[in-house]
């Protein structure tokens, strides 16, 4: 099948589709995911998280980064491999945007980065655009700026939509083929669907966007924390593997595995 790239995105947009965006941090799920249909596959940041089991995205490595994206393009044959810039290693400037960018891209084989910020990273994007480095952008809740922001909270309720709104027509004009709205009131992420050209993604910002982006272990019912109320869970993995993993190790203990089949004459 041929390969999902950034203008196709453009144009679910104009023929008023949608498309998912699911992250993916080895080729196993990638392969998976990929198979499923899933048009975008995001090495999200949230690796720190539920790989890595930090606290926050912010401790995780460009380094790091490079083992997950490189394993998801091993696993993707048709879906758009995106990878988040970590925190650290693209603001200080637009040069080091490029650099970190570049790098990504030709040590992994994915198609395009993602970075967080509005107004204030639109020279950044700018940059990283002008040498051939598609960036999808991420506005509303960015969690690398969780500090700053003072927690997970929604963004862009009342006075704060207009702030909203500039970083989103900040970061189209800076060449961004996409942008991530991350928690932002349903009808605000509406209006900046219909406003922008490029198509935006959301999480937990309601229905009318292009596309959808959900982290795979908190839609697979994987994780063992509290479930945000932007998550749909479409299966219980908790559930599923710990049950098998119990009943091999009561086999084990009980000497009934491995029984004949399994074993070598
Ligand atoms: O790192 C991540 O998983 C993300 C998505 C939730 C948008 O940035
Ligand atoms: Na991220």
């Amino acid at each position: 099948p041929k390969r999902m790239r950034t203008v196709h995105l453009k144009q679910f947009k104009d023929a008023g589709q949608k498309f998912s965006m699911l992250t993916s941090y080895d080729a196993m799920t990638a392969q998976l995911f990929d198979a499923a249909g899933v048009e975008v596959l995001l090495v999200g940041d949230s690796a720190a998280n539920v790989v890595m089991g930090r606290s926050t995205t912010l401790p995780i490595t460009v380094e790091e980064m490079l083992v997950f994206a490189k394993s998801v393009v091993n696993g993707a044959t048709r879906a758009l491999v995106v990878v988040d810039l970590p925190f650290g290693s693209y603001e200080v400037s637009p040069q080091q945007a490029v650099e970190t960018s570049v790098r990504v891209l030709k040590e992994t084989g994915a198609q395009a980065v993602k970075l967080e910020g509005g107004a204030a990273r639109a020279e950044h994007i700018r940059a990283v655009v002008a040498a051939g480095v598609p960036v999808m952008a991420h506005v509303g809740f960015t969690p690398q700026s969780e500090h700053a922001i003072g927690g997970y909270r929604v963004q862009g309720r009342g006075e704060a939509a207009e702030a909203l709104r500039a970083d989103a027509l900040a970061v189209e004009e800076a060449g961004a083929f996409g942008v991530v709205m991350e928690m932002v009131p349903a009808e605000i992420a509406a209006q900046l669907e219909s406003e922008l050209t490029i198509p935006t993604i959301g999480i937990g910002a309601g229905a009318a966007t292009t596309g959808q982006v959900l982290v795979w272990q908190d839609m697979l019912g994987l994780g063992s924390g509290r479930v945000p109320r932007f998550v749909k869970q479409y299966a219980n993995l908790r559930e599923v593997i710990t049950e098998a993993v119990t009943a091999y190790r009561a086999d084990v203990t009980a000497g009934t595995f491995p029984a004949a089949e399994h074993t070598f004459e």
